[in-house]
């Protein structure tokens, strides 16, 4: 990407995230259901020592980063961050519904983290690393402020062609022209899809990479309304599109994913799949 393209998509994700922050907080509970197994990965993996202070970054709505600091237990402290200010108002809150103490929100950007050198034992980030601007200086930062012998784990999502949760309606709405086909180099879900490339981008920023794995995952929707829903308030750009549909092209779009939803139909709802790759580093 060009400087001006990297800042104006920096822009825009900022927006983006600002704007559907409530929307993640609608769907926190059923997103939470789905991923339960990636979050699960990631705090067993991190194998933090008790009392230790775990970074999250890109936390949204922050229960991954709750359930580590849960697990530590004692003394154990979070740090809990994303770029944007609403959501994590949304991690605030969910954190004071858990009761979770130990716990300081601080609002941060990935790639330039304000804080010390080797100053944490744990950093955790779920479904960030891919959206961001540039990865691999994120990864250098998390390098840096991760003491010698600390572990990252993240997660982001698998190929494009095995998520289909997300693809089906992407595919409807940049073949009706409601959103631009992505251009070269601009990040997007699976920017980080190749287990070869992720490990390359570990290991360049310093990490030595202790495994990398798949995660399968299920999302269930009742019906396209539902889905529609669901993209349309927590989908970045996808959400944006969907918002913005006049009436009857709306009507076209849940027509068409009637048609492209059918294979996925079993009992009444429907059921599709998605995979997450997951890494742990140090
Ligand atoms: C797909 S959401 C994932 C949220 C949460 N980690 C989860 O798994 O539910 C991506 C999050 O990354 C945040 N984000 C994107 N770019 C960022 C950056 N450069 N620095 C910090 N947060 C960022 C967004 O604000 C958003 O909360």
């Amino acid at each position: 990407m060009t400087n001006q393209v990297t800042d104006e998509y920096r822009r825009t994700s900022y927006e983006i995230s600002q704007t559907i922050a409530p929307g993640w907080e609608r769907w926190r509970s059923r997103f939470e259901t789905v991923v339960a197994p990636v979050r699960e990965w990631m705090v067993r993996e991190l194998a933090s020592p008790r009392g230790a202070t775990v970074l999250e970054l890109a936390a949204g709505a922050g229960d991954t980063g709750f359930e580590a600091v849960r697990a530590l237990g004692g003394d154990a402290r979070l740090i809990s961050t994303d770029f944007s200010p609403a959501m994590l108002d949304v991690g605030r809150r969910r954190g004071a519904e858990l009761g979770i103490k130990n716990v300081e929100f601080r609002v941060l950007d990935a790639e330039y983290l304000g804080l010390d050198t080797d100053s944490v034992d744990g950093v955790l980030c779920r479904f960030g690393y891919m959206l961001m601007a540039d990865p691999a200086e994120a990864l250098r930062e998390t390098r840096r402020v991760l003491r010698p012998g600390g572990r990252l784990t993240l997660a982001v999502w698998g190929a494009a062609e095995r998520n289909p949760f997300f693809t089906v309606i992407a595919s409807t709405l940049v073949k009706g022209g409601q959103l631009p086909a992505l251009r070269e180099g601009v990040p997007t879900p699976f920017s980080m899809a190749s287990p070869v490339q992720t490990k390359a981008l570990l290991e360049a920023a310093g990490f030595r990479v202790v495994k990398v794995e798949e995660v399968p995952l299920e999302f269930q929707f009742r019906d396209v309304d539902d889905y529609l829903r669901f993209m349309a308030d927590t989908a970045g750009p996808l959400a944006v599109a969907l918002r913005k549909l006049p009436q009857p092209e709306g009507k076209a779009v849940a027509a068409g994913l009637e048609n492209a939803l059918g294979i996925f139909e079993t009992g009444g709802e429907y059921k599709i799949p998605g995979i997450a790759l997951v890494a742990a580093a140090s």
